[in-house]
């Protein structure tokens, strides 16, 4: 398994191999402002779907397409790094996958935080991983993957930890929680939750029915699976495949029942007494 690990390891945590340490670290202490529009994800959960959506309802100029994707109106901190942070037209739309603890913080700012259920988190995960054009992922099979998902050894580290972390600040803090699952059953009140936490043209937007329509309509999984290389640069071998099944329990058609037995089982554990203790009960369950 070790020639798998193959990630930069930042301060002690593992990032995917294309990112330089440099970025990692100045992106770390970028400065923000209070009209920022900060976006937390665990990777694979939303965050392309989250933005896309968010872009439409802020940026007047927005038309992502190759060579203008929708990376550069809406950068993400750690792989970005400070300088291209800072040279953002503001109001900006940043992500980051980084963990509450590292993530820039500023209680004014709009934050949200996007989740998703650990087992399609995981599938995800592994079907970009053997979809990159990663050195040494070639030989990679789910069970392989599996293990360095749940001993937090792939890009990222532990998903229950990064969402722990998170979770603990919900209480505490004005954040919007989105839910990949509940945006899947109703893109359009998603939409305008979104819409009317960001207030301005956001809010203005979806309260105009027509105007809405049309953010929804172009958000859809039909929609965004259309010109992938809005998204994304070229680091997958498959540039269709980055919106790719859009459902949840697609888990069921790769994981065994003793790989979601240990899931549960770690869900239960770090999870236990926290809000997140009863989530994704029907999305997880091995029964069909
Ligand atoms: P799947 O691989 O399970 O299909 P991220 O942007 O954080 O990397 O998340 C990618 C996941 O979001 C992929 O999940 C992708 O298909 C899904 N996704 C992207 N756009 C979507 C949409 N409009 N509707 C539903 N799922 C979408």
């Amino acid at each position: 398994m070790k020639e798998f690990e193959l990630q930069v390891h930042v301060d002690g945590k593992p990032y995917p191999v294309e990112f330089s340490p440099e970025n990692v670290r100045s992106g770390k202490s970028i400065q923000t402002y209070p009209d920022d529009v900060l976006i937390a994800t665990f990777p694979k959960c939303g965050t392309t779907w989250v933005r896309h959506i968010i872009c439409q309802l802020m940026l007047e100029d927005y038309d992502p397409r190759p060579g203008k994707e929708l990376f550069v109106y809406s950068p993400m901190i750690e792989c970005d790094g400070k300088e291209v942070i800072d040279r953002t037209p503001r109001p900006r739309i940043l992500k980051s996958h980084m963990t509450y603890g590292d993530y820039p913080k500023n209680p004014v700012a709009k934050r949200i935080l996007v989740v998703r259920n650990p087992k399609d988190t995981l599938v995800s995960s592994f079907k970009m991983a053997s979809n990159a054009k990663w050195p040494n992922y070639a030989g990679l099979t789910f069970d392989i993957f599996f293990d360095l998902f749940m001993e937090g050894k792939y890009a990222y580290g532990c998903y229950f930890e990064y969402h722990k972390d998170w979770i603990d600040q919900l209480k505490e803090h004005d954040m919007l929680l989105l839910k990949y699952e509940d945006m899947v059953k109703d893109l359009k009140t998603a939409t305008v939750q979104i819409g009317e936490f960001l207030g301005g043209r956001a809010a203005e937007i979806v309260e105009n029915p027509e105007k809405l329509g049309d953010v929804v309509e172009a958000s859809t999984f039909k929609s965004m699976k259309e010109d992938q290389s809005r998204w994304i640069e070229g680091f997958l071998k498959d540039q269709q495949q980055f919106v790719r099944k859009g459902t949840p329990r697609d888990w069921k058609n790769y994981l065994n029942k003793e790989q979601s037995d240990r899931v549960d089982q770690k869900f239960k554990e770090v999870f236990k007494g926290t809000m997140a203790a009863n989530w994704w009960q029907e999305e997880m369950k091995w029964e069909d």
